[in-house]
């Protein structure tokens, strides 16, 4: 089944998403409700599966666009030929163009009345939310995360309430414009339309966290290969993004430069004998490392593990010290919520001590939520944000979501709570 526009058929029946990492592309394909009967409930089902190696994108970001098309082509396709039938929307996810969060909260007078959706519009007018954004950024996500009336904050469904003043503090997430038009129109060169854009670490914890941990406080973290995102949320909104153009990638490029090896074989050195914990036999422990440019026996050194150890642990405390920072000055450190690791990286061992010891809390390694008919090739923590993806998609398809990228709402939350009219007019 070649992707080309004329084979393309309308198709209605099914959700796709798209997880363009810096290192493995996946697309996903589901029934968003597959009926299993009176007792069965109605979720989804994963009925497609593609996965190929990443091309063109670095740190989470598109740099070479023919490279970059060819990968996700061959995911595509893969995931198709497993459906037996082609895709053209799809949602995908945003690691580039430095997304930024923003709080902006914004209050209109009500006049001692009873609130109503004209009220509401008037709150959430877009010309204030977009009034200090910068020309060369774009608008991802504006999510509503709290409502206040006369200063009553917490309120879920202000419509019909009576007070003065009506308030609501808007979670903006932006990133620059070109990066997210590079995305956008790779995206389109494989004659597929982006439904919505979603910043990856909100994808990762849609698909991590659980609703106590989105309720009482947590950031996710999905250390990936290029890129370190931070989603954090609390009372159940998403409240803070971040992505770090930092990654396992790092770690790998670190020992292939450290012990003169190829990055193959550092990578490999990595998964398997990689740890950040030290241990008393580190230095009895020898492993043969072969050299970059020689092929044969002669070629190889013997380094002992400590070495190894010594090259990761640095730049794994350093990935997790920035994503510390980051929370802080988000406030994290106030709530003194939970931390939840994900993401390829997150599989190191000894990872999610080293950021116990870091944040000072208990970390939580997490993969996504099981989906039926996600193989177990496809479920670990490298997947949350691709499943993370799809589960915003059969959200959004219960309610059709505006295309517009700057458009693009959240399934769950806020939202959902407070009626139809929002998602069709904010
Ligand atoms: N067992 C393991 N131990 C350590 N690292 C691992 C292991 N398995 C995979 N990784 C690393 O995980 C990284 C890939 O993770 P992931 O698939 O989440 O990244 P990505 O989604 O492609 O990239 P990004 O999200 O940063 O754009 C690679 O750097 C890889 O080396
Ligand atoms: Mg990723």
């Amino acid at each position: 089944m070649k992707r080309n526009g004329a084979t393309l058929k309308p198709r209605s029946g099914y959700v796709a998403a798209l997880d363009i990492g810096t290192t493995k592309i996946c697309c996903l394909i589901a029934k968003p409700h597959v009926d299993r009967g009176p007792y069965g409930g109605g979720g989804p089902k994963v009925v497609g599966i593609g996965t190929h190696q990443a091309h063109g994108i670095r740190n989470g970001a598109i740099v070479d666009m023919d490279a970059a098309e060819h990968a996700i082509r061959a995911a595509v396709e893969r995931a198709e030929q497993m459906v037996g039938d082609n895709i053209e929307r799809v949602v995908i996810n945003v690691s580039g163009g430095k997304p930024k969060s923003k709080l902006v909260s914004c209050e209109v007078s009500i006049g001692g009345h009873g609130i109503t959706e004209h009220d509401m519009r008037r709150l959430l007018d877009p010309s204030v939310l977009l009034k200090d954004k910068p020309e060369d950024r774009e608008i991802v996500h504006k999510l509503p995360v709290g409502f206040s009336v006369d200063g009553n904050r917490g309120v879920r469904d202000p419509i019909g309430m009576y007070g003065e003043m009506l308030g609501v503090n808007v979670h903006v997430v932006t990133a620059q414009t070109a990066p997210l038009r590079n995305l956008n129109a790779v995206v389109e060169r494989c004659h597929l339309h982006v439904d919505a854009m979603v910043v990856s670490p909100f994808a990762s914890a849609l698909s991590c966290l659980v609703d106590d941990e989105k309720k009482m406080g947590a950031a996710c973290i999905d250390i990936g290969g290029g890129t370190t995102g931070i989603a954090l949320f609390f009372d159940g909104e998403l409240v803070h993004t971040d992505v770090i153009p930092v990654g396992g990638n790092h770690i790998t490029n670190d020992i292939a430069r450290g012990l003169s090896t190829p990055f193959g074989h550092a990578e490999r050195m990595k998964n398997l004998y990689g740890t950040c914990l030290p241990s008393a036999s580190d230095d009895a422990e020898v492993i043969q490392v072969p050299l970059v440019g020689e092929d044969d026996e002669t070629g190889t050194v013997q380094v002992p593990r400590s070495m190894l150890v010594g090259i990761i642990r640095p730049r794994v405390e350093e990935i997790i010290d920035l994503a510390r920072e980051r929370l802080d000055k988000a406030g994290f450190g106030q709530l003194a919520g939970r931390v939840v690791l994900t993401g390829g990286t997150s599989q190191l061992t000894g990872i999610s001590e080293m950021a116990s010891q870091a944040f000072s809390h208990h970390v939580r390694l997490a993969s996504p939520r099981p989906i039926e008919g996600l193989a177990e090739a496809v479920a670990g923590p490298a997947f949350a944000a691709a499943s993370g993806l799809l589960q915003y998609a059969v959200a959004a398809a219960e309610v059709p979501i505006e295309a517009e990228m700057n458009m693009t709402q959240p399934p769950n939350g806020l939202l959902g709570r407070i009626g139809h009219w929002l998602r069709e007019n904010f």
